[in-house]
């Protein structure tokens, strides 16, 4: 089976092909990043245009990437939520047309689900697992039982830890995304110069916290008493690094504990953040006082993607859980909903 997966819920028009047997076939990206970064964050307005002016052509291409034709894909998957409105419908529509075209099955999926399943493509990851799912809108601890069974540990009561980077590069005048660019710019900096709040810490749970964080970075960058001609800006980017990563890895090491009984067989991280190098560095400490192995898909795997859209429709459709025309495309999704949806219809 291979199949074809949409992605355009936020600011990448994405498309993957992808192999039952775990083969990626195609992963195309057009992204938007430079259109939104004139704004600071993604405009969902300018973004719903800008998937339905070239999503036709990431497909084609996608396509043509892996030498198929329509002919040789066996299903759809498109992204149906959470995310910007305008884009999941944009993404949706299209790949329920190809869908109804083709005569072909659709699997209607959860943008978080495949971000949680793309370590099951990468490296064979069995179920179950703790995944830490770290991106620009989220930001959580789950225990992955199966497709479709999740198990909430704990989340965030604001922020997401990429919205925090984010919030913060803007403040230090960089460019979006933020992550990417404080990671940069901390290379030069460092990481002990400040002590940054760490909210919820004394918590004896998995829940995050990361307004207080970015408060604390603004009051900082506009203190009267800047520090000149020293490494102002790199030392703070260097020091909210290393506080998001402590905070990320410490409650997942509560996580790993709280799942224990479960005996999960690995830690995955996932999403945008992911792809942070401090992060996964704590990480993997954290997995080894467990004894357990350390997952971080590859970056490009690791931020919005098609190939992992395209992975979960594998995941649903070889289960049989495909979706009717009528799927809703959704602003809001939590994961623990798809566990009772999955439930009803198996
Ligand atoms: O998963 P993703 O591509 O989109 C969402 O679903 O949100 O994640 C994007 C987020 C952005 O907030 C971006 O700043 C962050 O991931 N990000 C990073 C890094 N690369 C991307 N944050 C920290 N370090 C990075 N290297
Ligand atoms: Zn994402």
């Amino acid at each position: 089976m291979i199949i074809l997966g949409i992605e355009t819920s936020c600011d990448e028009t994405a498309v993957g092909i992808v192999s039952e047997d775990r083969r990626i076939l195609a992963n195309r990206i057009a992204s938007q990043a430079a259109t939104h970064q004139a704004y600071g964050g993604v405009v969902p307005e300018i973004a719903a245009r800008a998937h339905l002016q070239h999503l036709d052509h990431v497909v084609l291409g996608a396509l043509d990437d892996a030498g198929l034709g329509w002919s040789d894909i066996g299903g759809i998957a498109a992204t149906c939520g959470p995310g910007l409105i305008g884009g999941v419908m944009v993404g949706a529509m299209f790949g329920k047309a190809v869908a109804a075209a083709r005569k072909l099955p659709f699997a209607a999926v959860n943008h978080l689900e495949a971000h949680a399943l793309t370590a099951r493509l990468t490296d064979d990851v069995p179920f179950p697992y703790v995944l830490l799912l770290v991106s620009g809108g989220h930001c959580q601890l789950l225990l992955v039982r199966g497709v479709g069974d999740y198990r909430l540990l704990g989340g965030t009561i604001d922020d997401a830890a990429g919205e925090c980077f984010d919030k913060a590069a803007k403040l230090l005048g960089l460019p979006y995304p933020g992550g990417p660019a404080i990671a940069a710019l901390a290379e030069q900096g460092d990481p002990r110069r400040f002590a940054l709040p760490r909210p919820l810490m004394d918590q004896d749970n998995c829940d995050f916290s990361f307004s207080g964080l970015k408060t604390a970075v603004r009051r900082l960058v506009e203190r009267e008493d800047k520090p000149e001609g020293t490494n102002f800006r790199a030392d703070v980017a260097a020091s909210l690094q290393e506080t998001i990563a402590h905070i990320l890895a410490g409650k997942t090491a509560r996580a790993l504990a709280l799942a224990a009984h479960e005996k999960p067989t690995t830690l995955v991280a996932a999403g945008g953040v992911a792809a942070n190098k401090v992060l996964r560095l704590a990480l993997a400490k954290t997995a080894a006082q467990s004894s357990l192995p350390l997952v971080v898909p590859p970056p490009a795997l690791c931020t919005d993607n098609g190939v992992m859209i395209a992975w979960t429709g594998v995941e649903r459709l070889r289960l049989g859980l495909s979706d009717g025309f009528d799927a809703p495309a959704r602003p809001r999704w939590p994961l623990a909903e798809l566990v009772k949806v999955a439930k009803t219809s198996a």
